[in-house]
């Protein structure tokens, strides 16, 4: 088959771990006999640099026009100013809007090889296998911002908002996944105290009732950022809002070992998927050849699966991946030594 790539390296470690997911796309292009060709446009602090904002209209079009964006990260010091009008990640967010990508899927299994270097007590760990659905273009992330002065005193809003369409269709995607899963939703919201959650709870029942083969059950997000550590293995799809899905997938990273190994796929109903790993643009050790560049790799899997529809090709590359591992491939991340390059290596070797 034939598909265009937009590849978005970004910032820091962005481009060292891009590069390292093309190498290994071209190995399974040429193999498969496909043809990938790729375009690479700015977003983010080196658009800013370039451009003065971090994503230009341009950018976004050649995003657009697509089969799929595979993204490293963005951001950094340079352009951390709280007083910045343009930031980095303000890319990320009109990237995932203009696609439309909805739904981010976050997978975090636990290699048994790996279960030593989790904080996490092993016993915990077996059998880890959690699919976080998070909502990716609404929420905290996209509703109404402002700051008003009220007698010498600076009034600061970010509201979450959304609507019921909005969540509904969130809430249908996880359990369709369940579907093909263990069959069990845990929808994630703070319903004791917001009404944003309240509906989304009421939605959520509703849905659970019409496909009562699926286990629903709703937790506050408070339990669930304990019972992820606590007790990993009792999720398989846990679904919830933009932010809270956020700072749950870097604490569910901590099960997988790293932050360098989570991979995210952001999908909506048609269009380019976006793929990109959940870490960001690690500033402390961009430049050093270091990175893990396993969480980008997967995500190159996961493009594979969801946009060109190569299973078996997605498959191959996610199971190289655990081979790798097993045989003792580590990044620093990962308490090992071997380079990003390196890392990439024992992937393909173990490719085959
Ligand atoms: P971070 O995810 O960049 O780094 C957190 C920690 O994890 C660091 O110690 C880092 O070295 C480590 N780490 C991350 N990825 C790694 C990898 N592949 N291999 C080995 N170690 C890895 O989070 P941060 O430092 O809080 O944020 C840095 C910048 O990245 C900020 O500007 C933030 O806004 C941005 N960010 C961007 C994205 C994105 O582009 N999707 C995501 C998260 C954060
Ligand atoms: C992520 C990141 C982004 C987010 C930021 C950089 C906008 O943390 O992809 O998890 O919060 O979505
Ligand atoms: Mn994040």
């Amino acid at each position: 088959m034939n598909a265009k790539i937009v590849l978005i390296p970004g910032d820091g470690i962005g481009p060292e771990v891009v590069s390292e997911a093309v190498r290994v796309l071209d190995v399974i292009a040429s193999r498969g006999g496909h043809t990938f060709s790729y375009e690479s446009i700015l977003m983010g602090g080196c658009s800013i640099d370039a451009h003065g904002t971090a994503l230009t209209d341009e950018a976004l079009a050649i995003a657009r026009a697509s089969d799929a964006v595979l993204l490293g990260a963005v951001g950094g010091p340079k352009w951390d100013d709280p007083k910045a009008k343009v930031r980095p990640e303000q890319g990320i967010l009109a990237l995932r809007k203009g696609l439309g990508v909805f739904a981010n899927l976050r997978p975090a299994k636990v290699h048994p090889a790996l279960i030593d270097a989790s904080p996490i007590k092993p016993d915990r760990l077996a059998g880890v296998d959690v699919l976080v659905l998070r909502e990716l273009t609404g929420g905290l992330y996209f509703g109404y911002k402002g700051r008003e002065v009220v007698d010498g005193r600076t009034k600061v809003v970010d509201a979450l908002e959304y609507w019921d369409d909005e969540i509904r269709r969130i809430l249908e995607l996880a359990f369709k996944l369940a579907r093909g899963r263990r069959k069990k939703v845990t929808s994630v919201d703070k319903a004791n105290i917001l009404d944003s959650s309240r509906m989304w709870r009421q939605i959520a029942t509703e849905i659970g009732q019409a496909q009562p083969d699926i286990a629903l059950e709703h937790m506050l997000v408070d339990t669930a950022a304990m019972r992820l550590v606590t007790s990993p293995a009792h999720f398989d799809v846990l679904v919830t809002e933009n932010m809270f899905g956020d700072i749950l997938t870097d604490e569910a990273s901590v099960l997988a070992g790293s932050m360098g190994m989570l991979p995210s796929a952001s999908l909506g109903d048609g269009g380019p998927g976006l793929y990109e790993p959940i870490h960001g643009s690690a500033p402390d050790i961009a430049g050093k050849g270091i990175a893990n560049p396993v969480g980008t790799i997967l995500s190159a899997a996961l493009l594979l699966r969801y946009s060109l529809g190569l299973e078996a090709e997605a498959a191959a590359l996610e199971a190289a991946v655990d081979a790798a591992i097993s045989a003792g491939a580590r990044t620093k991340d990962l308490g090992g030594t071997l380079s990003t390059t390196q890392m990439t290596e024992r992937v393909l070797t173990a490719l085959g």
